[in-house]
């Protein structure tokens, strides 16, 4: 059994197939309508809910898309629909500006702006136009504009008013926690298919053992797709978000450990924080919707030749700590890729957790991904960049795309013509032209196999460029 809030009261699910989404549950089991679907991919927001989850005694409130979202994932929380918003014949003060801007549009987007927005006053104490554009990267309209909406995100917040939900905020952590505190197993068992939300990682460890065909259902972004796109259904799937040991992020002194279920959301800032040229890159690979639920993990056994972290945490030697049974090993993120979406995984085994050197002083990271659009789009190529220089010459340096092979890759051609020689133009131009030797890119319907590789030089030249665009405090030893 599966137990969440919903409408203030407690919602059990017992017999319902894993399979089903959130979204269709609402819809096609509750008939409660009000969360459309847009694109069932989690790309445009259509669908989107909140979860208010327990956080040290009180309530954390994020957006998820509900099309991408299994059922079983809401256990222990509480689920708040568009439905929920309006009080007693009131608006929401959200849906109250929205409607004073003229931010209403249709009825498929609007709902999932909705929602965001409501997501973001939760979060948010004060308006702020660049927190507000990120919040909206995921909600898609392709017929009006943005303006009115993002005006009525500045003008929705009341710092005398309060809403209902955070009047009510007391009973919500009460009732969570009586969810929390019962000993039932968190599953669901329909139609031959089951679900498991393990709470320790020897129950998961176990878990693989007896179900050795079991996907692991981290975020689910990405698996979830197999559901809503290709029509597949999945006998066992064993929910990672509720393992403890997985949810950790431990400060070593040197390096970062982060479990594999730990959320984008929640491990972002600590990254950022150790190598803050990521920034850009971690608001562009998905929208907050997408950051909310999918994990650094999930992102890395997906084994994407095109996972946007991944070039990132090659260049700066992270290593993985596999688990089977009570067997742990570690392997470097570099030897984690064998062939096109296969990796070092056995049978039974899973990420325990990433570890992540700290930034090396002296050293220059850069990151860049190349995508049709800027935002909520999948990488053409991404290219990271790890160089120290010292004199003049470069002492180190780790490059790695994305986008250029069948699996994310070191460039080690081209690191071997920049090794030990000058940090200059003639270099870089060797350097640029060896990564013909190091890749032979795909044409497909994203880019051609010569823009793929011209994009990548040019990423080269341009990490010399910016380099000597830098302040001097963050620049790599200029080159003559
Ligand atoms: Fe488009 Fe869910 S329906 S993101
Ligand atoms: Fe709703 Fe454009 S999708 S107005």
């Amino acid at each position: 059994m599966i137990q969440f809030l919903l409408d203030n009261e407690r919602h059990a699910v017992t017999a319902v197939d894993p399979n089903t989404t959130v979204l269709d549950y609402l819809r096609e089991h509750l008939q409660r309508i009000g969360t459309k679907e847009g694109c069932a991919s989690g790309d445009c927001g259509a669908c989107t809910v909140v979860l208010g989850k327990l956080s040290n005694g009180s309530i954390r409130y994020s957006a998820i898309n509900a099309c991408i979202t299994p059922l079983g994932q809401l256990h222990g929380k509480q689920l708040i629909t568009v439905e929920n918003l309006q009080q007693g014949g009131r608006l929401h003060a959200v849906q109250q500006s929205m409607v004073d801007c003229h931010g209403s549009q249709c009825g498929f987007c609007t709902p999932g702006f909705v929602m965001s927005l409501f997501a973001h006053m939760k979060t948010y104490e004060q308006p702020n136009k660049a927190e507000i554009t990120e919040t909206l990267g995921g909600n898609l309209c392709r017929c009006t504009g943005y303006r009115p909406i993002l005006d009525a995100a500045v003008k929705m917040y009341d710092p005398a008013s309060v809403d209902q939900f955070t009047a009510r905020e007391p009973t919500t952590v009460a009732e969570l926690e009586l969810i929390e505190s019962q000993a039932s197993p968190i599953e669901l068992v329909a139609n031959d298919k089951r679900y498991h939300a393990p709470e320790s990682i020897d129950e998961l460890a176990s878990l693989m053992q007896q179900y050795p065909d079991a996907k692991l259902l981290a975020g689910g972004t990405d698996l979830c797709l197999e559901m809503t796109q290709r029509l597949q259904e999945i006998d066992v799937l064993l929910y990672t978000g509720r393992v403890k040991e997985l949810l950790q992020i431990v400060d070593t002194g040197t390096t970062l450990k982060i479990g594999a279920a730990v959320t984008y959301s929640d491990c972002e800032q600590v990254i950022v924080d150790q190598y803050p040229d990521l920034r850009e890159l971690v608001e562009r690979l998905g929208s907050r919707q997408i950051r909310n639920q999918g994990t650094l993990g999930g992102n890395i056994a997906n084994a994407s030749p095109i996972g946007d972290m991944l070039p990132f945490l090659i260049v700066v030697g992270a290593d993985l700590v596999l688990r089977k049974g009570d067997v742990t090993r570690t392997i470097a993120v570099e030897d984690f890729f064998v062939s096109y979406k296969k990796t070092a995984l056995q049978a039974e085994e899973f990420i325990e957790h990433i570890v992540i050197p700290k930034a090396s002083k002296g050293y220059l990271f850069r990151a860049y991904k190349i995508s049709k659009r800027l935002g909520e789009d999948v990488s053409v190529a991404c290219g990271a960049f790890y160089i120290k220089v010292e004199e003049g010459i470069v002492r180190d340096v780790r490059i790695a795309f994305g986008g250029m092979a069948e699996i994310p890759q070191r460039a080690k051609q081209s690191e071997a013509a920049l090794r030990n020689q000058p940090w200059t133009q003639a270099t870089a131009d060797t350097a640029m032209k060896r990564l013909e030797d190091d890749f032979t890119p795909i044409s497909d319907f994203r880019a051609s196999a010569d823009y793929r590789m011209q994009a990548a030089k040019n990423l080269l030249q341009r990490l010399l460029l910016e380099n000597d665009n830098l302040p001097e405090e963050l620049r790599v030893t200029h080159h003559d």
